[in-house]
């Protein structure tokens, strides 16, 4: 349970503002304005199971639109906002970066300033109370050679994609309001995160739906660039023990201490498939594989330095890889409604987009 009675969420038709706002009104049973301007990546199916309920509304929205905003803040006093929204996905990002600067960076300004003219005028409590939690990326520190020590909070900042780059903006943009106008905000840097509902255009889900449909699974490069997996639900909880106990002014960084190359990834992916799909025509999934062009100024390694989250406000990712990953390719085997209402002529034209001039090494 949580003091929080209502909080206002951006982007919360995406992959984990929907797993957020679902965990949320499940453990909280608080209230939720979900603002989400449904982008390709915005998905109201997400959040079927809410509809109707008094807890939960939608807005459709941008947060560019500072007029609306103000008015939703003035009609629902939120205690708190959760920003998610953004363009999340670093292939688009080199392939039309413009866009991620309209959302990112000027309506990440958008939103402080309508969340700062709101905050001025609460009453004592709530003002104190406030929080604006602003969620980021590890993809704002740059890029580690196979033996750097991980990622802390006092890392220097070194983007290398539009979209890192327009991450880091807002985060800057977000440290300012505090530091200028006292605005109570806390920023989260995380690292990969994967489970349901997450859009095909990223590594796990694309892999395990082109491996049902039998389709080559594309590798950047060598394969051996590494991430750090985060299972959703655990990202989700982190970011409830950050809006309890999390210090105003702060920077938490947020991962799964579960670091991996691509190529193992895409390997483990294809093994559960063997198991769950064992009668498969594409059995081994793994004979899909194909290495193809690399993605330009492909970052070689993240990983976080957690010590922070984990000594000062008790969390810890609690989630395995391997259930993790076998909850999320059940829940894909499980859904594939949801696959198919994805499944667009837009989507299609992104594939060709993005992979047309990426032939087989
Ligand atoms: P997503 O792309 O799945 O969802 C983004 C949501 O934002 C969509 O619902 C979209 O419609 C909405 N949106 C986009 N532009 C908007 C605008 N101008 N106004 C209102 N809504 C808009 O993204 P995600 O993977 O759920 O990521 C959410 C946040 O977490 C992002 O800020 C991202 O940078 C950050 N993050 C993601 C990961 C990850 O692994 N996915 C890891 C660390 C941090
Ligand atoms: O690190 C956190 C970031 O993780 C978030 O900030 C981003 O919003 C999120 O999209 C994600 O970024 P990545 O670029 O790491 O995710 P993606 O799934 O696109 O790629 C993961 C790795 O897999 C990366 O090294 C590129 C590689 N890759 C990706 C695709 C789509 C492939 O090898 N083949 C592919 O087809």
């Amino acid at each position: 349970m949580s003091h929080i009675k209502t909080i206002l969420v951006t982007g919360g038709a995406g992959f984990i503002g929907s797993n957020f706002i679902l965990d949320w009104i499940a453990e909280t049973g608080g209230k939720v304005i979900n603002l989400d301007k449904l982008t390709y990546a915005g998905n109201l199916q997400n959040l079927a199971s809410l509809e109707n309920k008094p807890q939960y509304s939608f807005i459709n929205g941008d947060i560019n639109d500072h007029k609306l905003i103000e008015g939703l803040l003035t009609s629902h006093q939120p205690g708190a906002i959760v920003h998610f929204a953004a363009e999340s996905h670093v292939d688009r990002s080199i392939h039309g970066p413009e866009d991620f600067i309209h959302t990112n960076v000027n309506g990440t300004f958008h939103l402080l300033e309508a969340a700062r003219l709101y905050w001025t005028k609460l009453p004592g409590k709530q003002q104190t109370e406030f929080r604006f939690l602003h969620v980021s990326t590890d993809e704002v520190f740059g890029s580690l050679g196979p033996d750097d020590p991980p990622f802390t909070e006092a890392t220097p900042y070194a983007p290398n994609s539009p979209y890192s780059a327009s991450k880091a903006a807002s985060d800057h943009l977000v440290r300012a309001y505090h530091h200028t106008y006292g605005l109570p905000v806390i920023t989260t840097n995380c690292t990969n995160n994967y489970g349901p509902y997450q859009f095909p255009e990223k590594l796990i889900p694309l892999t395990i739906l082109n491996a049902l449909e039998g389709k080559s699974l594309p590798i950047y490069g060598d394969g051996r660039n590494v991430r750090d997996w985060l299972y959703v639900h655990d990202h989700c909880e982190a970011l409830r023990i950050v809006l309890e106990k999390g210090r105003v002014g702060e920077t938490y960084n947020i991962g799964g201490k579960c670091e991996k190359t691509n190529i193992e990834v895409v390997k483990i992916v294809c093994a559960i498939l063997d198991e769950l799909k064992s009668e498969s025509n594409h059995a081994p999934h793994a004979s899909l594989i194909k290495f193809v062009k690399d993605r330009p100024g492909h970052d070689h390694r993240y990983a976080m330095n957690i010590h922070k989250i984990e000594h000062e406000l008790g969390w810890t990712p609690k989630e395995s890889f391997d259930t993790g990953l076998h909850k999320t390719v059940e829940w894909y085997l499980g859904n594939l409604d949801w696959v198919e209402g994805i499944s667009t002529g837009a989507y299609k034209k992104w594939v060709d987009t993005n992979y047309k001039d990426r032939a087989a090494l």
